[in-house]
């Protein structure tokens, strides 16, 4: 039986953007405590951050909220292309097509820039409102270039003017959401752009990989796990159970992280002052604190712990946003920090080309 690492502890690549330290439960985006961009910064300047290394000055936010907002339009082509999805396609794989889309339409090629990263964070929010909304035969709701990033997606989403806590929470998980290292899908979409692929198709790459429920795919399923826990009486059991049979518990553990994901302990405090400690807070709480215990007993040593994903999913359902917008809402987030990482690489290409270890049979050597 071959060995499986899953590629842990090999490094990937030298980068200057995010820096996760799984000891001692550290992000840092550029030289700054990614807690404190979410709660003190804009979307935008935090965005600005990662793709152009400093956080900007007056002038060059406002030049960039602009640039962004005038490319919340969606292209004709893309909206028949949107149209013309089957109605069963979930919204990772309309993401998808999508952006694998744009590298026909918009102006792709090599090298991937800045301007083309900025296009794209723009637009997938409108993407997933046009989306959404046709899909349950609404009309599509138009940008509303007075509102910032989250607030404008709260909008197309609703077509009413969102609660100012809640685009502001909204905010805070977007910007924790932005950018995690040499994850899966960062990953992915590098070794995608390493090969001098445009850099909406690598992004397109990575959209396949975080939609797996490993990886993107989680917060849903923790909304699925909170309901069908139902009553903090029925958490011990029910996690039990789980755990006796072999199953995973969405929203624990994680690669890199051996202590708490410093993101789930940031959206655990916006979370508490959006909902005052409302109910739905208190459970997911006891849920939280039966689980880790419960992980403790059935996996000894392995010091699994809530991540983002946990949180993440108490922070949507306050702020109303359906489940099966979680995982989308938080490509749309990652797209920045993909975007960073491809301009990163595209600075200094290399193709990924790694080894395998061959250990199938040989054929018989001849006499
Ligand atoms: N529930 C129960 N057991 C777990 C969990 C969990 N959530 N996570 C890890 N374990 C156990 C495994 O069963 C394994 O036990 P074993 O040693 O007895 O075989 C051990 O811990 C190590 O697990 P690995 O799969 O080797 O850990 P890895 O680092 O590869 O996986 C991952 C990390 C995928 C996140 C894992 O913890 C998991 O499946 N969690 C649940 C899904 C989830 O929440 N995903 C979101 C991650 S955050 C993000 O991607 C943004």
């Amino acid at each position: 039986m071959p060995k499986v690492t899953g590629l842990e502890g090999v490094v990937a690549a030298e980068t200057e953007i995010g820096h996760v330290d799984g000891e001692r439960g550290h992000l840092i985006y550029r030289g700054y405590w990614a807690k404190d961009l979410a709660v003190n910064h804009s979307f935008e300047e935090t965005a600005y951050l990662l793709w152009y290394g400093a956080l900007p000055d007056a002038r060059q936010l406002a030049a960039l909220e602009e640039r962004m907002r005038a490319a919340r339009a969606l292209p004709e082509a893309l909206r028949r292309v949107l149209d013309a999805l089957p109605a069963e396609l979930p919204m990772m794989g309309v993401l998808q097509a999508s952006v694998a889309t744009l590298s026909g339409i918009a102006s792709a090629g090599w090298p991937p820039s800045a301007a083309q990263a900025e296009f794209l964070t723009a637009l997938l929010p409108t993407v997933i409102a046009y989306r959404y909304r046709r899909l349950r035969g609404l009309p599509p709701v138009e940008p509303d270039p007075s509102l910032d990033h989250a607030a404008n997606y709260l909008y197309m989403l609703t077509g009413e003017m969102p609660n100012s806590d809640h685009a502001k929470a909204l905010t805070a998980y977007l910007i924790l959401g932005m950018e995690h290292g040499m994850n899966a899908s960062t990953f992915a979409g590098r070794v995608t752009l390493s090969t001098q692929s445009d850099l909406f198709t690598a992004v397109s790459a990575a959209i396949g990989t975080m939609s797996g429920p490993l990886h993107g795919g989680a917060p849903s399923e923790v909304i699925a796990m909170l309901e069908e826990i139902g009553t903090e009486e029925n958490a011990e059991p029910w996690l039990r159970c789980k755990l006796e049979n072999g199953g995973r518990l969405m929203g624990f553990g994680h690669r890199i992280y051996k202590t708490k994901d410093p993101r789930a302990e940031a959206l655990r405090i916006v979370t508490e002052r959006l909902t005052g400690r409302d109910h739905a807070f208190e459970f997911a709480l006891h849920v939280e604190k039966t689980a880790i215990r419960l992980l403790e007993e059935y996996k000894p040593g392995r010091r699994l712990y809530t991540n983002v994903e946990f949180f993440a999913a108490a922070i949507m359902t306050a702020i109303e946003l359906p489940a099966e917008l979680f995982t989308p809402t938080f490509t749309a987030a990652r797209t920045v920090g993909w975007t960073a990482h491809m301009l990163e690489q595209s600075a200094h290409n290399r193709i990924f080309r790694p080894l395998s270890v061959y250990t199938g049979p040989m054929p018989a050597i001849g006499d």
